[in-house]
């Protein structure tokens, strides 16, 4: 038997519960996962998730929590377990790095490469992120901050024992050179590559218990326990040395699934790790893109934009939300997220297009009493009849399609091109008018609606990995097998999908649990001052914009503002306006604007801020 394509996702820190980032790697990694399971087999697949226990993170929430580390970790392990089982993660194995298989193979791996002296003691002085879990040198600062988020960052001397990289960097380069296709997308390869341009740094791996407790001892020295990332990186092959019952996964992994954020010690940590320890690196390591918030921040906890993937489940139910991750997102690329966009897919794409399909096809079937069918029929036979041949040829090649997106790892492709052809079954429908009398009488239409029906069997078939419960549902909406073989038994007036309102909310407005919270000294850096508008025009070329020329008490400069909807050039003159005077210039429709002008609501019905009595031009806004 060919071994099974071993899939997996990174292990999730234990310290917060899962968010959009996470829900969205591991719902890839399921449809994935599905897909292969559909087209070969249901052993040919070995998909691994699990939690990332260890480390000062961790730790600190523990303590945050008042609980000791490893209950903090079990309480936590099945909140995420419980999430996942909601959310349809059909892994075949669930890791967590606190269990001893993991603390086994981590002792054993140390233990090899200590004894072949890639491991030694030193002692070094960095500055160290609590955030990063991690040292940066001098140079790696941005403004004094870690260069990854901007956090605060302390000088930290200690001694520590480290892995011996720099031995192998010449090594990891061949192999790149040798594998092209190890780090997808490409893009991503010539990243790697060019951080493999600069000399590599041996990489600390122990923690001394002075300041870390929790974590995988250093088998030899019992003053240390092991940095967070050397333990979790081993998990994958953990994972192969002690899978569930029953069950063999070869290594190497075919597929480390990443984020973006995590590409150096996936692509260049780990492969090292693995080489020194006589160990084969993994086939590939895809790294995707990031789910960015409205004003195109990270989406974390940080920025205040957390997105809990269990109240959109709950609330447009878990198929919906896994369908729109999917079909939003270009693998590798990153993508914006908002609920308004989410619901806007599940109407047009759901609602609509799939949900009217089924409808109009059941309706059909009724009204015209083509009655319970028996079928014994192959898919698509209808080539040449009642429907345009160019569907036929869609329909008929539309699972080879899917396939090979999805063996190219474009799943985003593979349902837009299912949905090509639901789109192309609805527009046949209309050209076709079977609800015409004397036309849904016919035999042959009849024949044609049964292959329609096979059509979007079929298509439910294939978005089953996507959306697993409801396409389980359309399927036995449209056949169920009796003995007499398959019977058709479409109802109408089922709705898989029913059309969703979005409740609107004020343009810009956010909701109070969402609103980043800024310092004094932040709001500071803001010059707000208020202007008294002295000429006003309207700008060439649009009708949006007016060009003002506001007095500040120390000077008179141009501004241009998206207000002309709402207000007229003369309107302007003479009134008082607040500014933001610092705001980057930018020219807009070839007109330098120095400032921007503030406003409430949005255009065509704005409001300008003022002062509710006089006060010079130029006075500051505090
Ligand atoms: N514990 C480490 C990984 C160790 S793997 C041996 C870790 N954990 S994490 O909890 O921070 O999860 C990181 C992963 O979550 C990212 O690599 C990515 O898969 C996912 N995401 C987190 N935020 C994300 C977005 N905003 N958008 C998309 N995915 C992101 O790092």
């Amino acid at each position: 038997m060919a071994p099974r394509f071993y899939l997996t996702t990174p292990l999730y820190y234990v310290n917060d519960e899962p968010h959009l980032g996470h829900a969205y790697t591991t719902i890839l990694a399921d449809v994935l996962a599905r897909y292969k399971r559909l087209f070969y087999g249901t052993d040919s697949v070995h998909l691994l998730t699990g939690l990332d226990e260890h480390g000062q993170k961790v730790s600190r929430a523990a303590a945050k929590a008042g609980l000791e580390p490893q209950q903090h970790c079990d309480r936590m392990a099945s909140l995420w377990i419980d999430v996942w089982e909601k959310l349809g993660i059909s892994c075949d194995d669930f890791i967590r790095t606190t269990e001893q298989r993991h603390v086994d193979v981590v002792t054993e791996i140390l233990n090899r490469l200590y004894q072949q002296g890639d491991i030694y003691q030193k002692e070094y002085e960095g500055w160290y992120s609590v955030y990063e879990e991690r040292f940066f040198t001098e140079k790696d600062l941005d403004h004094g901050k870690d260069p990854i988020g901007g956090r605060p960052v302390e000088k930290i001397k200690e001694t520590n024992y480290f892995f011996r990289m720099s031995n192998y960097q010449n090594w990891l380069i061949q192999h790149y050179e040798k594998h092209p296709d190890a780090v997808l997308p490409s893009f991503r390869m010539n990243e790697v590559k060019g951080f493999l341009r600069q000399p590599l740094e041996d990489l600390c791996i122990s923690r001394p218990k002075s300041r870390l407790t929790w974590g995988i001892p250093i088998p030899w020295d019992e003053d240390y326990v092991t940095y967070v990332w050397f333990d979790a990186l081993i998990n994958y092959y953990t994972a192969t040395k002690f899978p569930p019952e029953a069950v063999e996964v070869a290594w190497p992994a075919d597929i480390h699934l990443i984020g973006k954020d995590i590409l150096t010690t996936h692509a260049v940590f780990w492969p090292i790790m693995l080489h020194a320890a006589g160990i084969d690196p993994p086939r590939h390591i895809l790294a995707h893109g990031w789910w960015m918030a409205r004003d195109d921040a990270k989406m974390s906890k940080s920025t205040g934009e957390v997105v809990k993937p269990l109240e959109l489940a709950d609330k447009y139910g878990p198929d919906a939300f896994r369908f729109f991750l999917m079909r939003e997102m270009v693998l590798g690329q990153d993508a914006g997220f908002s609920e308004e966009a989410l619901v806007n897919r599940i109407n047009a794409d759901l609602a609509n297009d799939l949900g009217n399909l089924y409808s109009r096809l059941a309706k059909l079937w009724h009204q015209f009493e083509w009655g319970t069918v028996p079928r014994h029929g192959t898919y698509y036979d209808y080539v040449g009849k009642q429907l345009p041949e160019e569907f036929g040829y869609m329909a008929s090649s539309l699972e080879d399609l899917v396939r090979k997106d999805i063996d190219a790892m474009r799943p985003h492709s593979a349902i837009e091109k299912i949905f090509q052809a639901v789109r192309a079954l609805n527009r046949s429908i209309e050209i076709c008018e079977p609800w015409k009398e004397e036309r849904g009488k016919s035999a042959s239409i009849a024949n044609s609606m049964m292959d329609a029906f096979d059509v979007l069997y079929k298509v439910a078939e294939l978005l089953e990995p996507v959306m697993p419960v409801k396409m389980a549902e359309l399927k036995s909406w449209i056949y169920q097998d009796s003995p007499a073989g398959r019977v058709m038994s479409p109802q109408p007036g089922r709705h898989l999908f029913p059309r969703i309102k979005l409740e609107k909310r004020p343009q810009g407005a956010k909701l109070q649990d969402e609103t980043i919270e800024i310092t004094i000294d932040e709001f500071n850096r803001l010059d707000i001052r208020v202007g008294v508008v002295t000429a006003a025009r309207p700008v060439k070329g649009t009708d949006k914009l007016l060009s003002l020329e506001v007095d500040l008490g120390s000077e008179r400069r141009q501004i241009v503002a998206g207000i002309a909807e709402t207000y007229s050039h003369d309107q302007m003159i003479g009134r008082r306006i607040v500014v933001l005077t610092n705001l980057k210039p930018v020219k807009l429709r070839g007109e330098l604007s120095r400032g921007m002008l503030l406003a409430a609501g949005s255009e065509p019905e704005l409001a300008l801020l003022t002062t509710d009595r006089e006060v010079p031009p130029g006075s500051k806004v505090i």
